[in-house]
């Protein structure tokens, strides 16, 4: 797709004009949420939220100039949170741009229920509780629990490089203990010791590689998003090396498809090392991420920690 040329600087018309015009041309270029994203730029631009834009002031012409720009370039279909360079999760913000996975609401869900579960689970620690974010890209997931359970000791673990150096951007200053690693083997010092395991693994299946909006097809990195041609190797990993790092009692928590939860549920049944799969919707009451509990008597050999 070509990119409009930036408009010449002039005499901006008023911040609502530019709003309507911005939802206009983002409308049709087929952007799914045109007046969101108009008036996200809009108070990016002059820097507030967008709770205050109906009381901010007009663009002056330079902010004009540079909204236009942004407003073209997420025409083109370049992610909203590319071009402000940051993403809200939960209490977060977090850093991204290219070569790391854009955190999506979906996954809010998802450790949402982990924090509940972890501090329902604090009641009675008397030690801190150890979790792992295996696949953590950014880094949302690990750090959204290590800011929501005071005390958690949290490991979080990447693969590629690019999504490493975002996610070590996001965690400075966090307790958030981040390792370059492949999830399938990571952490070995941990197996048998960890409390939580929780994942948004690559889970698209190949098929869906012509469904996909622009957004993501061409700026989520392909490492983030295929799970092989049934989309079930990215859960299946997640299994197994939850299966290694959990101690007896220990619980896993894995987003994957809406249409992926009761293959993923037979997933963990058939490993005969689980207890209490349930899959969970999310907020639009579609299947999105299977818990499970580390069978209590399918670990033999050592002691099970309270
Ligand atoms: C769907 S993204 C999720 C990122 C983040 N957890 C989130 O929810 O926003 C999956 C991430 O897993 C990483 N990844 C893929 N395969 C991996 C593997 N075998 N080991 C570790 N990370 C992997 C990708 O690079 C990508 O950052």
């Amino acid at each position: 797709m070509t990119r409009a040329a930036v408009a010449p600087d002039r005499t901006p018309g008023s911040l609502r004009e530019a709003i309507d015009g911005a939802h206009r041309r983002l409308s049709a270029a087929g952007v799914p949420s045109p007046r969101h994203d108009a008036e996200a730029l809009a108070a990016f631009v002059i820097g507030c939220p967008p709770a205050r834009l109906l009381v901010a002031g007009n663009l002056s012409a330079g902010q004009h100039t540079v909204f236009t720009e942004l407003v073209a370039r997420r025409a083109s279909r370049i992610p909203l949170q590319h071009l402000t360079g940051s993403a809200a999760f939960r209490y977060l913000e977090v850093a991204v741009g290219p070569g790391v996975f854009v955190p999506r609401p979906e996954t809010e869900v998802v450790v949402g229920w982990c924090i509940d579960a972890l501090r329902m689970r604090a009641i009675d620690a008397t030690d801190p509780p150890l979790v792992v974010d295996l696949c953590t890209g950014s880094g949302a997931i690990a750090l959204s629990i290590a800011q929501e359970v005071k005390g958690t000791v949290v490991h979080a673990v990447e693969r590629e490089h690019a999504a490493f150096t975002w996610a070590q951007r996001n965690v400075t200053g966090s307790r958030v203990i981040l390792h370059r690693g492949d999830a399938t083997a990571a952490l070995p010092e941990l197996d048998g010791l960890v409390d939580l395991v929780v994942s948004n693994p690559p889970y698209l299946p190949e098929t869906q590689r012509a469904d996909l909006e622009p957004e993501v097809r061409d700026h989520d990195p392909e490492a983030a998003l295929w799970g092989g041609a049934d989309g079930l190797a990215g859960p299946r990993m997640i299994e197994l090396a939850a299966h290694r790092l959990l101690r007896h009692g220990g619980l896993v928590a894995v987003e994957h498809a809406d249409e992926q939860g009761d293959a993923v549920a037979e997933m963990f049944r058939a490993s005969g090392a689980w207890s209490a799969v349930v899959v969970r919707q999310d907020l639009a009451a579609r299947d999105r991420f299977v818990t499970a509990q580390r069978d209590r008597g399918a670990v033999t050999g050592s002691e099970e920690k309270p």
